[in-house]
């Protein structure tokens, strides 16, 4: 029985199992997709585990979406210039780090229809999965992005990387044509984003990147005054169904009984 694990710090909420072990019975697969919690020392076993084939695919999740690139042979395009690994697999000998988050949120927005080419994006936060929406917004042709964190050194971090990205000071709001919550302010209905709703007007596309609750009241607020609203269900279907088709080589089905794996409310 082939072996497949998602690994992060927390790691107790991912629903990554339920998807994949869901697809593996659809598709009778002889597989088990399981979670653990792991620290930045356990990261170097665990990729050998994968070398020795112990385990045959591993997703990575926060904080290490970074941290596990030392411990991999080779690089996708993706995992390269965004720096960022969540799909991890042996291929010729070699364990190969690749980027499925960026094509996740492509995917999810075009889905929307919203056409991103020539807007100015404005994106909150610098966690983890903001330098893969930085890769697919210029990747679909965004005329501007502006980055905003709370702690400025993580944003300028990410600017090293995507050198033609603007930062601003937290609590300050640009001109924007879509606004991307890339924080955790909302998850589980904790706090909520401070944005003068006054100031920025209707019309616009409000995207959140978290989708548990399906509606936090960033989206939410919007919504009532007039804007286009989408939660992060979608996009951490398809990075999930990009890693699946990856590993087995047969694209699994997103049905409605997929999307109800991870809805909660
Ligand atoms: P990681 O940074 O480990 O990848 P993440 O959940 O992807 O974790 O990122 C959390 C993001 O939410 C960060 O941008 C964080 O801002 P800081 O870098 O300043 O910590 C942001 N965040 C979380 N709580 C916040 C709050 N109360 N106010 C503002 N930003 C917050």
């Amino acid at each position: 029985m082939k072996k497949y694990l998602v690994i992060g710090n927390p790691i107790k909420h991912s629903l990554s199992p339920k998807l994949h072990n869901y697809w593996f019975k659809k598709n009778k697969i002889d597989a088990i997709y399981e979670k653990k919690e792991v620290n930045e020392i356990d990261l170097k076993n665990i990729i050998l585990d994968i070398k020795n084939e112990k385990i045959n695919g591993i997703n990575i999740t926060k904080p290490f979406k970074n941290s596990v690139i030392s411990f991999l042979d080779e690089l996708s395009s993706e995992a390269k210039e965004t720096q960022s690994v969540n799909t991890i697999y042996k291929e010729k000998n070699k364990v190969l780090g690749h980027n499925t988050d960026a094509s996740g949120f492509e995917l999810a927005i075009r889905k929307t229809n919203y056409e991103i080419k020539e807007k100015k994006i404005f994106i909150l936060g610098a966690g983890g999965v903001v330098p893969s929406i930085i890769f697919a917004l210029r990747k679909m042709g965004a005329a501007k992005i502006v980055l905003s964190n709370r702690t400025k050194e993580k944003a300028e971090k990410i600017k090293k990387n995507f050198s033609n990205i603007e930062i601003i000071d937290w609590g300050n709001i640009p001109d924007f044509n879509m606004i991307i919550n890339a924080t955790s302010i909302g998850l589980n209905n904790s706090d909520e984003i401070n944005l003068n709703f006054n100031e920025i007007g209707k019309n616009k596309f409000f995207y959140d990147v978290i989708y548990n609750p399906t509606q936090t009241k960033f989206l939410s607020t919007a919504k009532k005054l007039g804007n286009k609203i989408e939660n992060g269900k979608m996009m951490f279907i398809y990075q999930a169904h990009q890693a699946f088709t990856l590993w087995h080589k047969i694209m699994p089905k997103i049905d409605e009984e997929t999307i109800k794996l991870i809805e909660h409310d």
